[in-house]
């Protein structure tokens, strides 16, 4: 398999590169700083390849297109993993709504245009898998107030994530969105769980078999309510 990953020179999206390198896979580790990828891919093994992706710059999702069409010639699996902005800080009644807006550039209008921008190389695969890393901060079902940037942004992804379920489901694609659980990161904070541990949710949806799910909202592989 030919696994992309966003995010991926730390945290999460780096731990889930090392996985799919060790079960064998050939690894895009992007990040939007080119150092940062290059160092982390290099300390992941040989077929693990950095590429520069910033996802909210314009333009950056179709040069990245181009760049794995000439290398590579198709992807299989496209893990969402970026973002930022877990807004501890603000409510929804006071928020500042640039914080909201820019939360959104990076947590959903970036995913959005990187799936676009990447969905012929998706369609040359014979098993094409999205994975949109999500939170249960996102559960609809479960929200109360508090953290209104990050909310918003993830329930809008997992919106996003059922939308493109559905249009895709004819064309063979598994679409799910996948929260790691609380996960001792630079976003998580200290007293979360192991990256191993939340990093293995995303790659659980990305090797899903022809059979598997989609339109889900999972955690360690078991449903969460919308
Ligand atoms: N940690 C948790 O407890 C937890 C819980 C639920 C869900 N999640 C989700 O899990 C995913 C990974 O989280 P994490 O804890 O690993 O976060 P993290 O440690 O803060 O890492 C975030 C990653 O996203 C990258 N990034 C930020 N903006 C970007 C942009 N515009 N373009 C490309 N990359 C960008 C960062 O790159 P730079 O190094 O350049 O900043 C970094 O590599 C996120 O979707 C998060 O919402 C995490």
């Amino acid at each position: 398999m030919i696994v992309l990953v966003t995010g991926a020179n730390r945290g999460i999206g780096r731990e889930a590169c090392r996985q799919f390198a060790a079960q064998g896979h050939t690894v895009l580790l992007t990040a939007r700083s080119p150092e940062a990828a290059n160092a982390a891919a290099a300390a992941l093994g040989p077929d693990v390849h950095p590429l520069r992706l910033d996802v909210t710059v314009p333009g950056d999702a179709e040069r990245i297109a181009e760049e794995i069409g000439e290398r590579f010639g198709r992807l299989d699996a496209l893990v969402n993993n970026a973002a930022i902005t877990y807004d501890t800080w603000q409510r929804a009644a006071t928020a500042d709504l640039d914080v909201v807006r820019e939360a959104a550039e990076t947590n959903l209008y970036g995913p959005w245009r990187l799936t676009q921008a990447l969905l012929p190389l998706l369609r040359e695969s014979d098993r094409p898998r999205i994975v949109n890393v999500s939170s249960e901060a996102a559960s609809l079902t479960n929200m109360g107030g508090g953290t209104p940037a990050y909310a918003a942004s993830k329930a809008a992804l997992n919106a996003l994530t059922r939308m493109l379920s559905a249009e895709l489901r004819h064309e063979r694609f598994l679409v799910n969105a996948v929260c790691p659980g609380w996960v001792a990161t630079d976003m998580g904070g200290p007293g979360g769980r192991p990256v191993s541990e939340g990093a293995a949710g995303l790659v659980w949806a990305a090797l899903l078999p022809d059979d598997g799910p989609t339109g889900g909202f999972f955690r360690d592989g078991r449903p969460l309510p919308w």
